[in-house]
C-alpha cells in the first residue's frame, strides 16, 4: 500500500510505531522496522552518548529506515541532532514543535522531519517552517496528550496543510488505518498498540495490567507533571490527585535527585530543561520539578516492573487490545484487514 508517506520515509507499510520514552528501544524499533513499517526510537529518556549506541543497535538489526524522537525544548537538542545527523538516520520526530533553525539543519543534512502535534494552529506553524510531515495525535492517545478526539483534529489538519498527515490516538487496527485514510492522512501511528506487543521489552507483569484493563481505567490526570497525560489509573494516580502540595513538591524533589543521578544530568541542566519547559506555560516551579520526574515514574514501571510505584502512559485504547502478537504479526494483520475492508466497501 502506498502513500505519501511511504514514498516520503521508503517504508513498506504506511504505520509508524511512535517515539515512546522507555518503551521505544532498539529491540521494538528495529522489530517495526523488519515488519516493513516505521519504527521511532524515543530518545528524550537517554544520555546523549546512549542515544549514540541505541541507533548503532538498531542499525545492526535492520537495514531498513526508522526515526528517533527527541524534545526540542531540550538544552542539548543540538548535539542530539548532530548524533542523527553522523549516524545516518533517516527521520526526526519531535513530541514538541522544533525551531525553524533545528528542522532547517536537519532537512539540509537529508533528514525528514515529522513533528508530533495537538492543535491544527501548531501543524500550521511547522508546515510553514518546512517540515515534511506532521503525526497528529487526538486526545485518546497516550501520555501527554490534549483533548480534541482523533476524528475531529485529524481532518482539521489534513484541511489545512500540504503536507503529508499522520493520525495517531485510538488506532489500533486494518479499520483505523482505512478511516485515518478516507480522513485523508498518509498513515496512523501507533503507541500503545505496540507497547503490547511481544517485541516491547516492558515486564510482563505491566503489560498484563494494560491487558487487563478497560476504557474506562485510562484516565486524564495532570497530577503528575501539571500537563494532561494519559494513562492508567492506578492507586499512585489517585494518590497524587489527592496529596497536598507541600507533599507532592517534596516527592518532586525526590525523584529528581533520583533522574539526575541516572541520566547523569547536573542540576543545572536540569534547571534549564525545567526553564524551556516553563517557557510560554503557566507552570509552577513545583509543576515544572515535577515535569522533570516524570521519565522516573514512567521507567518505574516500563523498566522496573513497579506497576505500584510507576506511571504507566497509555491510550484509551488499551480497553480493546487483549493480546501480545510480534510487531510482524501486528502490521501484517493491520494490512490484511485494511485490504479486506477496502474490498468490502468497494462491492
Ligand atoms: C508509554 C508511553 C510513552 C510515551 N512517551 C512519549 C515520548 O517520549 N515522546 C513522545 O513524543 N510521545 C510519547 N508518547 C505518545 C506516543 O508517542 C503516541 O503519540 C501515542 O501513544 C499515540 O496514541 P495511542 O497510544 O492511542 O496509539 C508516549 C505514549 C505512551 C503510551
Amino acid at each position: 500500500m502506498e502513500t505519501p508517506l511511504t514514498r516520503l520515509v521508503g517504508v513498506r507499510r504506511p504505520i509508524v510505531q511512535t517515539g515512546m520514552g522507555w518503551v521505544a528501544g532498539p529491540r521494538l524499533v528495529s522489530a517495526t522496522a523488519n515488519a516493513g513499517a516505521l519504527g521511532i526510537l524515543a530518545s528524550a529518556t537517554m544520555p546523549v552518548d546512549r542515544l549514540r549506541e541505541a541507533i548503532r543497535a538498531v542499525k545492526s538489526r535492520t537495514d531498513a529506515p526508522f526515526g528517533v524522537n527527541l524534545r526540542a525544548d531540550a538544552s542539548d537538542a543540538g548535539d542530539r541532532v548532530r548524533v542523527m545527523i553522523d549516524e545516518g538516520v533517516r527521520v526526526a520526530s519531535f513530541a514538541l514543535a522544533p525551531s525553524p533553525g533545528l528542522i532547517t539543519e536537519l532537512k539540509d543534512a537529508g533528514v525528514i522531519v515529522i513533528p508530533s502535534i495537538g492543535a491544527r494552529r501548531h501543524a500550521e506553524k511547522v508546515a510553514a517552517w518546512g517540515a515534511d510531515a506532521v503525526i497528529v495525535q487526538g486526545g485518546e492517545g497516550g501520555g501527554h496528550t490534549g483533548d480534541v478526539a482523533t476524528t475531529v483534529l485529524l481532518p482539521q489538519v489534513v484541511d489545512a496543510v500540504d503536507i503529508p498527515v499522520v493520525a495517531a490516538g485510538g488506532f489500533f487496527d486494518g479499520r483505523g488505518l482505512v478511516a485515518a485514510l478516507a480522513y485523508g492522512a498518509s498513515g496512523i501511528a501507533l503507541g500503545t498498540r505496540f507497547l503490547l506487543t511481544s517485541d516491547s521489552t516492558v515486564p510482563e507483569a505491566v503489560k498484563a495490567r494494560y491487558l487487563a484493563a478497560t476504557v474506562k481505567d485510562v484516565t486524564v490526570t495532570r497530577a503528575v507533571d501539571g500537563l494532561p497525560h494519559r494513562m492508567l489509573r492506578t492507586q499512585l494516580v489517585d494518590s497524587l490527585e489527592r496529596s497536598g502540595r507541600a507533599r507532592t513538591l517534596f516527592q518532586a524533589v525526590r525523584r529528581a535527585a533520583g533522574l539526575r543521578k541516572l541520566s547523569g544530568t547536573s542540576w543545572l541542566r536540569m534547571v534549564q530543561d525545567g526553564r524551556a519547559l516553563r517557557h510560554g506555560k503557566d507552570l509552577t516551579w513545583s509543576q515544572v520539578l515535577l515535569a522533570a520526574n516524570t521519565p522516573m515514574l514512567l521507567k518505574a514501571s516500563m523498566v522496573d516492573g513497579r506497576t505500584d510505584l510507576g506511571v504507566m502512559a497509555s491510550g484509551q485504547v488499551a480497553g480493546v487490545i487483549d493480546d501480545l502478537p510480534s510487531c510482524a504479526e501486528l502490521v501484517e494483520r493491520i494490512m490484511k484487514e485494511a485490504e479486506e475492508v477496502r474490498a468490502r466497501l468497494a462491492r
